[in-house]
């Protein structure tokens, strides 16, 4: 991989993966883009930054031209709960735009394509604890379905034209670089912001919601693993489970409390809990862990350690 494009750059994970790609490649061979055209990321402007909507081929197109892109990383996506209120657009994002990707990706014959899947691949008939990597994926959101359709589209084309396309099923994922752009785990991060600004939080979920999470750092190291992994070693492509840790809101507090004491929570779930209540609440990462040895570094206490002291400086 020698010129890499990131499709999404400027959301919660683009915008964190694009600046650890551009120390690892250099500035210039790793192109962000985003049909966003403006961030408040310094580190993000300094680097090239294009114009692309996955919905509209050719303006991929362009950019894979004029820098000779050879590797794709598709953060692009409406989100779950976006994706509820605007089924339409997250199926013509999440599956006309990883399409168009992919046959890009196809005709410039690339190296290689990253695309992340989600824990809302599953849904209420799975089982929730441990959730085995081959099990029910019967989900009931659009994103979930479109993220199913994309982990098959995936491996249709690893198979059919040997493109090498990659993936893994994030859980909720924690940071507090950039805000998270519209999803069910939503109040995992916010927590942290209003814990820090106000004290107090109101919780979309209740207390004892219990779902599979991730800070940032090993979502990083999760997405930076499998895209370097050998291709011999895979035997899955596209789908793969990646745990960390599963906590519910109340603990999720509690740990906040550790460090500010007089933090107050109270519930108020709304119609993301109904979503929230279909997704695991654990996974089993067997495969990720033998097929490219994926081991995670965080758990709750030590992320909110680190999420605090970043947003204490950040917020001032
Ligand atoms: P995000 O919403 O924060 O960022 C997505 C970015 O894509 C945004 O900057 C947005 O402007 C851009 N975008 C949206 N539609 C576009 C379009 N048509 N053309 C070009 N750009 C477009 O999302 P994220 O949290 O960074 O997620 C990245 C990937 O990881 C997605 O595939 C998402 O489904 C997956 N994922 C995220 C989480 C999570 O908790 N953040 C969990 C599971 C899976
Ligand atoms: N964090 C994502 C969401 O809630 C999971 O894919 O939509």
């Amino acid at each position: 991989m020698k010129k890499i494009m990131v499709i999404g750059a400027l959301g919660q994970i683009g915008s964190e993966l694009t600046v650890l790609l551009r120390q690892k490649y250099g500035v210039e061979n790793v192109i962000a883009t985003d049909w966003k055209t403006k961030t408040d990321n310094k580190v993000l402007a300094e680097g090239p930054l294009e114009y692309t909507d996955v919905m509209d081929k050719p303006s991929l197109r362009i950019v894979i031209e004029k820098h000779q892109i050879d590797a794709i990383i598709h953060m692009a996506a409406i989100l779950s709960a976006t994706g509820e209120e605007h089924p339409n657009l997250a199926w013509n994002v999440n599956m006309g735009g990883l399409y168009n990707v992919l046959e890009l990706a196809r005709a410039y014959n690339m190296e290689r394509v990253l695309v992340p899947s989600s824990i809302a691949v599953f849904g209420p008939e799975t089982p929730r604890e441990d959730t085995p990597q081959e099990t029910i994926l019967r989900p009931t959101t659009m994103y979930g379905v479109t993220k199913v359709a994309g982990e098959l589209l995936g491996d249709y084309y690893v198979r059919r034209f040997g493109l090498d396309v990659r993936g893994l099923r994030y859980p909720g994922i924690i940071s507090s670089e950039t805000l998270p752009g519209g999803g069910t785990t939503d109040y995992a991060v916010a927590i942290y912001y209003d814990a820090i600004r106000y004290k107090k939080y109101t919780c979309f979920v209740k207390e004892d919601t219990r779902l599979p999470m991730m800070y940032m750092p090993d979502c990083l190291k999760a997405t930076m693993d499998l895209l370097h992994a050998p291709f011999d070693n895979l035997v899955h492509h596209n789908d793969f489970n990646v745990g960390a840790m599963s906590f519910t809101a109340g603990e999720l507090a509690e740990s906040i409390r550790k460090y500010i004491p007089d933090f107050q929570i109270e519930y108020k779930p709304d119609h993301r809990q109904k979503i929230a209540d279909s997704w695991p609440m654990s996974v089993d990462d067997s495969a990720a862990r033998a097929e490219w040895g994926w081991t995670p570094s965080y758990d709750l206490d030590a992320m909110t350690r680190d999420m605090l002291e970043k947003l204490e400086q950040k917020l001032g």
